[in-house]
């Protein structure tokens, strides 16, 4: 599922990798995946005198491949970790949040290093979860009522927002003012790279009885 993008790394060539090795640091394909998904390395080269290492993070080795069998080795992965020695891939099962990070793919055929694959990982929770919560004030002065809207995600703490109604405007607050008797239909959009939710409020303006504590509030403040 995964498409491995060659890079200015790949472009290079092999020969040139034993020059440059260490100088090509970017990624070649960044990844997003949810809590709990699966990611597949599949190094994807035909299988004589190949030889593939799995590393995370530059220094943890995860797996190799040798003499047609792959390898686990001792790391974080090591029970969460499938091999498919049919096209070479290995396979992370339920991905954590601490499993962002970069894992690359050595490859070495006929003893001659080929260029790394680098993959850069990226894990998220889904949201799970969005409300919208209200509170409003009646201001008799103006015959309208003032609503203050806040959108509430749970799962990530850090999605995006945005309102939809008339208009579009992103972040968790809105604020909205009705004239008496008037209502509004609000929808409020949280979403992250791997996942989205929405959910709908309806406010209305029924005027200063619903609002009398705030008023007595207000008086005398
Ligand atoms: C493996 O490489 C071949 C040739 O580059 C490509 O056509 C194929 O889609 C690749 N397969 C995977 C699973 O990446
Ligand atoms: C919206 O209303 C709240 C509470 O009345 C206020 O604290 C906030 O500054 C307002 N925000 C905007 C963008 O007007
Ligand atoms: C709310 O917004 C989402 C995303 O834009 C949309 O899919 C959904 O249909 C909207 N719901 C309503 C009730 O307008
Ligand atoms: C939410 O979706 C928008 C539009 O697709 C995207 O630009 C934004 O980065 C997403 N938010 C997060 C936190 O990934």
């Amino acid at each position: 599922m995964n498409i491995f993008q060659e890079s200015c790394c790949s472009i290079l060539g092999v020969l040139l990798v034993f020059f440059l090795q260490g100088s090509c640091t970017g990624p070649d394909v960044e990844v997003h995946k949810a809590v709990g998904d699966s990611l597949d390395l599949i190094a994807n080269y035909s299988k004589e005198d190949l030889e593939v290492q799995w590393i995370y993070n530059n220094e943890i080795y995860i797996a190799e491949y040798d003499k047609n069998k792959i390898k686990k080795l001792k790391s974080q992965f090591y029970e969460r970790l499938e091999m498919n020695e049919d096209n070479i891939g290995i396979t992370v099962k339920d991905l954590k949040l601490q499993d962002s990070g970069i894992f690359s793919i050595v490859v070495k055929k006929n003893s001659i290093q080929h260029p790394s694959k680098l993959i850069q990982l990226h894990v998220h929770d889904l949201i799970r979860d969005v409300q919208i919560e209200s509170s409003n004030s009646w201001l008799p002065s103006n015959n309208i009522c003032m609503f203050h809207l806040w959108c509430l995600a749970s799962g990530d703490p850090n999605p995006s927002y945005s309102w939809s109604s008339d208009t579009v405007k992103t972040g968790p607050n809105l604020n909205i003012s009705l004239r008496l008797a008037e209502s509004a239909t609000l929808n409020c959009t949280a979403n992250n790279t791997v996942s989205v939710k929405h959910t709908t409020k309806t406010v209305v303006c029924r005027g200063k009885n619903e609002y009398s504590r705030f008023c007595v509030k207000m008086s005398n403040s």
